[in-house]
Order: structure tokens, then sequence, then C-alpha cells
């Protein structure tokens, strides 16, 4: 890890921003936090801060406010959850910036903590404003950033911030990008991806990456239609991007020059419509009804994906294999799913709907690891840098 981290730091008496990534997904009808996966992973840095005696002071935001305050986002249900976790009483405060939180911050003594309110009440933070910048800088003595979920956006709280302040990695940011670091450069091999989802669009630049860093690819999810239109089989109604089947196309020939397997599912289910209840039929990709819309990949593919995926020593999963939504279209996702989490190896989860999944499984803890970015780690697999990981200290 080139990057500093907080143990490369004097935290003792100092007041430490501690920048978390908490934006955890709440229940649409009672607000309740349904998956606290993100408090959680954060809790090695926190009980590091209080331990060392740090005066603690935690931010983040919750949802997509645009700027302005939403009841529903504000940060105590989250701060009452870290407290019930850290079995520690938490402060809150009624904003994150000015002259309140100041003197809030003065009271805190060593191994307190206090919890900001949510940073994206004000529009500043997402246009990373270098006066509000200052004004949450000042706040503290150092910067800790531990949300990797939010690398990837050069925000006020991920960016702005680390200008004034020394600014070091949390534990989750380390344990993140040394994982990612290692899917990259240095897999136990043979290593595999295996990339699902919805649209093409969205992991073109994963695709093209991975291809130069695995041993093979698998596709799955929807957006293997568009691979399968490339090679001019009836897809029905699914989902085709027309304007990436000239990319699909190049993939495919890369993938052939690389010499890396480019898995591709060989039966799929399908439906008349994408609605629950829908009767569904299993057919192989040669032959897809020309009304039907591909929802899942069918049995047979998921006995192909798993008996390539057990040769590997490493895999990356990241995106569904079909409409998982739709209970009755998620059986190809559940199936992998299970599967990976029997396998003695390294199994890694992209963040978003994939760690979801597992999550809801209750299978993350029979991963290697279960990544708590879904944005972040995209970008960083396909090879970009994060700018809120840019501005961390040089370990040199
Ligand atoms: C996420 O959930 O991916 C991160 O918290 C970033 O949220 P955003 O996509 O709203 O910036």
């Amino acid at each position: 890890m080139p990057k500093k981290t907080v143990e490369d730091i004097q935290v003792k008496g100092k007041r430490v921003l501690l920048r978390v990534d908490f934006n955890v997904p709440l229940d649409i009808n009672t607000g309740a936090i349904s998956d606290d996966s993100r408090i959680r992973a954060s809790l090695p840095t926190i009980k590091y801060l209080v331990d060392h005696e740090a005066k603690v002071i935690i931010c983040s935001h919750l949802g997509r406010p645009g700027g302005k305050v939403v009841e529903t986002l504000r940060m105590a249900p989250i701060a009452e959850r870290l407290s019930q976790l850290m079995g520690l009483p938490i402060s809150t405060a009624s904003d994150c910036i000015g002259q309140k939180v100041e003197s809030q911050v003065r009271t805190l003594r060593e191994g307190d903590i206090l919890v900001l309110e949510n940073l994206r009440f004000h529009p500043e933070e997402e246009a990373n404003d270098p006066s509000f910048a200052r004004k949450l800088a000042k706040l503290a003595d150092i910067y800790v950033n531990d949300a990797f979920g939010t690398a990837h956006r050069a925000h006020a709280s991920t960016v702005g911030v680390a200008k004034h302040l020394p600014a070091v990695a949390g534990f989750l940011m380390k344990k993140e990008l040394e994982v990612m670091e290692r899917l990259l450069h240095n897999p136990e091999r043979p290593s595999a991806c295996l990339i699902g989802g919805a649209k093409v669009s969205d992991k073109i630049e994963l695709l093209q990456n991975m291809l130069r860093k695995v041993d093979k690819l698998l596709v799955g999810g929807s957006m293997a239609a568009t691979f399968f239109k490339t090679q001019g089989y009836e897809v029905g109604h699914s989902l085709i991007e027309d304007d990436k089947l000239g990319l699909a196309k190049k993939l495919l020939q890369e993938a052939k020059m690389w010499k890396v397997p480019f898995l591709l599912p060989i039966d799929a289910v399908v439906a008349e419509e994408i609605i629950a209840g829908a009767s569904t039929r299993v057919m192989p990709i040669s032959n897809i009804p020309s009304g039907s819309h591909i929802v899942d990949i069918g049995p047979q593919s998921v006995e192909l994906f798993c008996n390539e995926l057990k040769k590997c020593r490493t895999i990356m999963w990241n995106g569904p294999m079909g409409i998982y939504e739709i209970p009755q279209f998620a059986h190809g996702t559940k199936a992998i799913a299970r599967f990976l989490s029997t396998l003695n190896a390294t199994t890694v989860i992209g963040g978003g709907s994939s760690a979801e999944i597992v999550q809801e499984m209750g299978l993350a803890d029979k991963m290697t690891h279960v990544s708590t970015g879904g944005g972040a780690s995209l970008r960083f697999l396909e090879g970009a840098k994060l700018p809120g990981v840019e501005v961390l200290l040089d370990k040199k």
C-alpha cells in the first residue's frame, strides 16, 4: 500500500476528521437501515481512533439530497446504529460546518465520537467548493479517508479537504485497495472475471482492462445479448445497445487475439414480458424466440460457468446474470453466488448489486472479500485513478 494510513500518524489527542461511506440502503417504507455492512466495515478504523484517544469527527453523505436538507436523509439513525455497534454513546451535529459544530468539536474529549450531518445537504460538497472544504478542514487536525465507496468522487470531503490537513487512509480503504491491486497485478492464477449486468456500455472499460489482466472472462446478464447479436443470433426483444455492437465485436476479437477465453451463456431463460409471474422457458442461445426477452442465464450456462470457475484460483464477480430483481429471473445469479461461496479460491465480489445479492443470501462471510464500493471498485478495476486516493499522503 503506497499511501500512508492511520497507523503512520500520531492521532492521540488530535481532532480527526474521518470520512466514511455510510451511504447505506434505507427501507423505502420505514426508513430503517436495511443493510449496515458499510457501517460495520469502518468499525476497525473508528475503534482504532477511539482506542488511540483521538477526538473522532465522522462525516459522510447519505443518498442524493441534491444540496438541500431532506429529513429522511439525516445522519441521526446512522449515528444511533454506530453507537449500538460500538457500544459507546455518540453525539450528533445539526450541520457539518459552521460555528455551532465548531463549538461542539471543542467539547470533545479524547476517545469521543461526533457524527456530522449529511455532507450533501450543502451543494458545495459535490461541487468540491474550496471554501466549503476549508470549513470542513477547520474542524480537525488530521484527515482520515475510509470511504472507499466514494473515492471515485472528487468532492470537498474526499478531495478538497486533503489540501488543508495531513491526509491518510483508514483500514477499510487500505483493505479495499490492497484486494483490488492484487486482482489487477498479482492474482493467484488461473484468474477469472465474471461480468454481468444490464448494459455493455457500463462495463466496456472494465472488460477492456480485465481482458489484459485475467486468464478468462465470462459474461452473463442482459448485456450478453449485445454480444449474441454481433454473432448473428436472434435476441428477441432483449435490450440491445446498437451503438455498442462494434465495440462488443472488437472485444471478442481482442480476446481471440490475446488468447483469453471469452465465455458467453449457451442457453437462456426467456419470457414474453418482464414482470413477476410471467411464464418462462429455457432456450438454447441459437433458438431465442423473436417475441421474447432474455431474462436469465439457463441451467446449462450455470453448469458451464461453474465448471470454468472451479478451475480458477482467483475470481472477481461484478453484476447479476439476469434481471434478478424479479425472483423468478434470479435463479442463475443465485446459483452462481452459491457456487462461488463453496470455492476454496480467492473470491472478490464487486460492490453494488453483486454485493447486495451475497449479503441478502447470507453468503458474504463465505467470500474472500465483498467490496463496499460499487462505482469505486468498477472505476479502479477499469484502471482509473481514484481522486479520493490520489490526494492521500504517499508512504515515501
Ligand atoms: C455509492 O453508494 O456508490 C457511494 O456512496 C457513492 O454514492 P453516489 O453514487 O451517490 O456518489
